[in-house]
């Protein structure tokens, strides 16, 4: 579902209309849905009931400290990928105990800061990683917790900037090298603990089968660093996709389930459905690192029209947003809705280019796209920017950050202040 409908003729965010919030805090502006976060996590959590498992949210979709702190209450662990993310769950009231770390280039200090905090698992990405984790743990005295990132070589038939899982991307170790990693480590790295395996074949995944190819492949491999390592977890990694389009065109709160079959290839029920009966009787506990299927469509970003530009090829929507505040259009020609806030009444679309103020072509939210009349001065929202949104903002051309809301019911309540000025050059001599 998402908590995002016309009511009397214009956008709500579940009980709180989206004019008020824009006209109160300004905009560019994100708002999320609480409602749509929190049934999310459970549907998800539901959907794996028959095994043992664990859902760790992937910080990196949305890191604000009160959706954190939301998914914390729910009993959600955390994928984290640097420092400043366990920094984030420790201060959102988050258990380190219940966190997993990925990446590639895992630094000095955050090894350390992660093994003094306690994490759960150490994802390591290649041998050298996991020679310096022990090497580092060593050190300090400690056992470092690990599990190693296979790369099962599947095509997850994704964007090529946010697919994974293929030998020529740079994440995870061989298939075929990492019983004999986890060998060397039993007998040459006294400092770590195989706990686990982990593997993530990518992001935006639309259809199952990449995830059934990848778990019936890794099955034997982690049934065998069961039998000989104790390795007591898998994680199957993240990746399930959410629908972009036509989010408010079935008039229903819930789209996923007003669509037909054909339109929706992966529903969390399916992936549940498909998934726990092969994994459920491995005696492992499954963890699961979703980010986008729990934030992606709980939230979109407001923004106001400032100009409308007549070219002679083309009719330009100039909007106070800008790639600096959502770069997945620019950067992955990722869709976005975009729905003004005053209901459209006569069905009438004009093919525009909505792009922000900043200096480059690349600074647009689409091309070419028939939109509803908005006009100068007008609110509109580009929906299902609840994940990669925020969090990949920038102060490129020294825009500051949008302010953050977040919406449970009739309640909206700021959770990041909008950026002044003064913050622009915060730290600056
Ligand atoms: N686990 C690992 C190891 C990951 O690298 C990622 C995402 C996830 C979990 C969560 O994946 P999700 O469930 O959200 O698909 N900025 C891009 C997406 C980059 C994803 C990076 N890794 C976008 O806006 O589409």
């Amino acid at each position: 579902m998402h908590g995002f409908s016309y009511k009397n003729g214009e956008l709500f965010c579940e009980d709180v209309s989206l004019q008020s919030l824009a006209e109160e805090h300004g905009t560019p502006l994100y708002v999320y849905s609480g409602g749509t976060i929190t049934d999310h996590f459970t549907r998800l959590d539901k959907a794996l009931s028959g095994v043992s498992h664990e859902v760790a949210y992937a910080v990196k979709a949305n890191s604000n400290l009160s959706v954190l702190r939301l998914l914390a209450s729910k009993g959600a662990g955390f994928d984290i990928v640097s420092g400043g993310e366990l920094f984030r769950v420790i201060k959102a009231g988050g258990d380190p105990a219940h966190c997993t770390f990925a990446g590639v280039g895992k630094t000095r200090e955050e090894i350390i800061y992660a093994l003094e905090k306690g994490i759960y698992s150490f994802n390591v990405e290649s041998e050298e990683e996991l020679r310096y984790l022990n090497e580092v743990a060593g050190e300090l005295g400690k056992i470092a917790p690990a599990a190693v990132r296979v790369n099962p070589n599947v095509d997850a038939k994704t964007h090529k900037y946010i697919s994974t899982g293929k030998s020529e991307n740079k994440f995870g170790v061989d298939f075929g090298r990492i019983a004999d990693l986890y060998d060397s480590a039993a007998a040459e790295m006294p400092n770590v603990k195989m706990r686990g395996l982990q593997m993530h074949i990518g992001s935006q995944l639309t259809s199952i089968d990449p995830f059934i190819e990848a778990v019936e492949k890794v099955i034997p491999l982690v049934t065998a660093l069961k039998a000989k390592h104790s390795i007591e977890f898998w994680s199957i990694g993240g990746g399930i996709g959410i629908v972009y389009q036509d989010s408010l065109a079935s008039g229903s709160p819930d789209w996923w389930s007003a669509k037909s079959d054909s339109e929706r290839p992966l529903t969390i029920e399916k992936y549940g459905e498909e998934l726990v009966p092969r994994i459920k009787d491995l005696g492992l506990k499954i963890l699961l690192e979703p980010g986008r299927y729990i934030v992606g469509n709980a939230g979109a970003l407001i923004t106001r029209c400032l100009y409308e530009k007549k070219g002679s090829a083309k009719t330009f929507r100039i909007v106070d947003a800008a790639m600096n505040d959502l770069i997945r259009p620019a950067l992955y020609e990722g869709h976005h809705d975009i729905v003004p806030l005053k209901e459209p009444t006569d069905g009438e679309l004009t093919k525009v280019d909505v792009v922000g103020p900043i200096c480059e072509s690349g600074d647009f939210f689409c091309q070419d796209r028939p939109l509803p009349d908005f006009r100068p001065g007008e609110n509109i929202a580009l929906m299902s920017a609840g994940a990669y949104g925020f969090t990949m903002a920038s102060n490129y051309n020294s825009r500051p950050l949008p302010a953050e809301i977040l919406v449970e019911g009739e309640d909206a309540t700021v959770i990041r202040k909008r950026q002044t000025l003064e913050d622009l050059i915060a730290g600056e001599l």
